[in-house]
């Protein structure tokens, strides 16, 4: 058998993780559930949630990871139990559902970057920009399925490259380029109109327009952006070196994932700002703010935004790769670990699959009657919908959950304080650790699951 393939650093393991947890979920969802909710006291509560739930599942996830060097399914079966090897199984069942319908979004991203490149060069054509037009592009079947496609090959040529080969080389250039791209951005936000309304919405709490909804989506989402609850950073945490730290490297993807989901939060909101009555009406279709309201104002009022559209849609883009790679990679390697399959036959077979999948739920927002229709949960129509709902309010919290109690109650002590106490970790921090992922952790996703059973909460 082969020596498994590991990062080459551990910069290679925070800079791979960092690509899996910055995605859509920071430059898409982020933005506009930000909006939804009134601004402030939503990001408070959110990075709070980052902090205290997020942070000590991360580092569960890739403690289980490192310590067995095995994929979800094994890692918890060895690490846990037999039994717990159902939990690893069910995230792998979840990141092929995510990663069918993540993959159409994340294919309008090169359509987008191919339009504002005609716009740039050619001039912006305000017909084929804005609501309309968006709606005529998700309700053509052909071009869904064909964009799915482009971006599903991308994924499938990085995750069969391996892990040091593909994933770690595709995030060491891609991340530092992407955050480039987005401080171009955000110096040029702030010399725009609205800066200094953005900020203030984003950073004047007003706890009065906080609901208990907004305080179980903003727990939902720590989830989703961290990608949490499904395995992936127990699969990255099993190409890890034994020499590096669990609680370092968590606690750099943390802060990363955090700032880059801030930063573009507000560069969205000071270009939103900017036109004067906007605001308003983005209201109405804030899970369009990104494809819809975004681009006619790169051309109508943001200083060099001929230069800035391209850029940003590149950035958004491959954000939406390097998160992509990791949920194939989830994928692939229960093949690859437990199956005892190549890893380029399991990239082409797994990405092969998932792009069946991802022709469905992109033939669901209009193209084809039935798929676009049918309803399980209250309100979410069609396919897409309706996996991004099953996927957001029960696998990744139903996940996250059997993982911190079986990490925090069914790991003996001896092995996870072996796990997380190195030379470079204060000693406090193995008991805080162990408090949260025992009480406060379970307690609080227990709190969404219910929630969600009692039909309180919906966080789409
Ligand atoms: N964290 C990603 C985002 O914010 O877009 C989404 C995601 C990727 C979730 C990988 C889960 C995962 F395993």
């Amino acid at each position: 058998m082969q020596p498994r393939d590991q990062w080459t650093s551990n910069l290679g393991f925070v800079l791979a993780a960092a690509g899996s947890a910055v995605g859509l979920g920071n430059l898409w969802k982020f933005p506009y559930i930000t909006y939804a909710n009134d601004g402030g006291a939503f990001v408070l509560v959110y990075l709070l949630c980052i902090l205290l739930v997020g942070m000590p599942i991360m580092m569960a996830e890739i403690m289980v990871g490192r310590k067995t060097q095995k994929s979800p399914v094994g890692a918890m079966k060895e690490a846990v139990g037999d039994a717990w090897g159902l939990v690893g199984g069910f995230g792998v069942l979840s990141g092929f559902l995510l990663l069918g319908f993540y993959t159409n979004v994340a294919g309008w991203t090169i359509l987008y970057v191919v339009e504002c490149l005609d716009w740039s060069t050619g001039g912006f054509d305000s017909a084929q920009a804005g609501g309309d037009a968006f709606v005529g592009m998700i309700q053509n079947g052909g071009l869904q399925v064909g964009l799915s496609a482009l971006f599903m090959g991308a994924t499938v040529w990085v995750v069969s490259n391996g892990v040091s080969g593909g994933i770690e080389r595709a995030a060491r250039i891609l991340l530092p380029v992407l955050f480039g791209i987005l401080l171009v951005l955000f110096f040029n936000s702030l010399r725009m109109d609205g800066a200094g309304e953005a900020w203030g919405f984003i950073f004047r709490p007003n706890f009065s327009e906080l609901g208990r909804d907004g305080v179980l989506e903003a727990l939902g989402h720590s989830f989703f952006t961290l990608s949490l609850g499904m395995g992936a950073m127990v699969t990255y945490g099993s190409y890890m070196a034994r020499r590096d730290s669990v609680v370092k490297a968590a606690g750099w993807v943390v802060i990363l994932d955090t700032v880059i989901a801030m930063l573009a939060t507000i560069i969205m909101f000071s270009v939103i700002f900017s036109q004067p009555g906007l605001r308003e009406s983005v209201g109405r279709s804030t899970a369009g703010m990104l494809f819809i309201t975004l681009p006619e104002l790169f051309y109508t009022i943001v200083p060099m935004g001929k230069v800035l559209a391209p850029l940003f849609y590149t950035l958004v883009g491959f954000a939406a790769l390097t998160s992509t790679v990791s949920l194939l990679e989830v994928v692939v390697s229960y093949f690859i670990d437990e199956r005892g399959v190549s890893r380029k036959k399991a990239s082409l077979i797994c990405g092969g699959s998932t792009f069946g999948l991802s022709i469905l739920t992109g033939l669901s927002f209009g193209a084809v009657g039935g798929l676009s229709s049918f309803e399980i949960f209250h309100e979410e129509a069609g396919l897409f919908a309706t996996l991004d709902h099953f996927v957001a309010n029960w696998a990744l919290p139903l996940g996250g959950f059997f993982l911190t109690v079986g990490v925090g109650w069914f790991m003996p002590k001896a092995v996870t304080r072996a796990e997380l106490e190195d030379s470079g970790t204060p000693g406090f921090v193995y008991p805080v650790w162990l408090f949260f992922i025992r009480f406060v952790s379970p307690v609080a996703v227990g709190a969404i699951i219910l929630a969600v059973i009692l039909g309180e909460a919906d966080f789409n």
